[in-house]
């Protein structure tokens, strides 16, 4: 089986989404980040931090290119990937990329939990999901496949992506 790689703005239910989908069809499961973070032996707060971005997006970027040998894994990405075109034509080869959406409000609420994103720890939240979410917008659509979870539950969401993977005969 391809793999399905799930890519969208930081609290758009990437991680969960992704996981149901892999327990759905019996697929192997990674979160970018929780594998970034093992690898180095550091929180992604702390490898922004004490390395930098630039350091983070070297390491998303090594990261996808031995992921994207892999099959049958669901892999959920971190929100920054789609940064480096090449991260997506790498992803494309072997798998299907679904994008998933939220409004700014609701990123907003479900971000405020945890210290893994680094990027809105900053006076006004609000405002930079915004920034952030026009400046990577020619980004994320480069992506085939767009699914809104701002409304719907997570199983719809699911039923959603099952129906585009459907249509894709993955
Ligand atoms: C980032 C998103 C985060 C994490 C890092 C940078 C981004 O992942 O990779 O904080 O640039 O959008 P999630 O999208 O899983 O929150």
């Amino acid at each position: 089986m391809r793999n399905i790689v799930i890519y969208g703005f930081m609290g758009t239910g990437k991680s969960l989404i992704g996981r149901m989908i892999a327990t759905h069809y019996g697929m192997d499961f990674i979160e970018m980040d929780d594998q970034i973070e093992q690898e180095e032996a550091l929180s992604i707060s702390a490898i922004f931090a004490e390395k930098g971005e630039d350091y983070f997006r070297l390491c998303e970027r090594n990261l996808v290119k031995k992921l994207a040998k892999k099959e049958n894994t669901v892999i959920s990405t971190g929100g920054g990937v789609v940064l480096n075109k090449e991260n997506i034509s790498d992803f494309a080869k072997g798998g299907v990329g679904i994008c998933l959406w939220a409004r700014p409000e609701v990123i907003l609420k479900r971000t405020k939990k945890g210290n893994k994103r680094p990027l809105l720890l900053v006076k006004n939240p609000i405002e930079e999901i915004n920034r952030l979410l026009k400046q990577r917008d020619p980004y994320y659509k480069v992506v085939t496949h767009h699914v809104d979870t701002s409304l719907a539950t997570p199983q719809e969401v699911v039923e959603k992506i099952k129906n585009i993977l459907e249509k894709e005969s993955i």
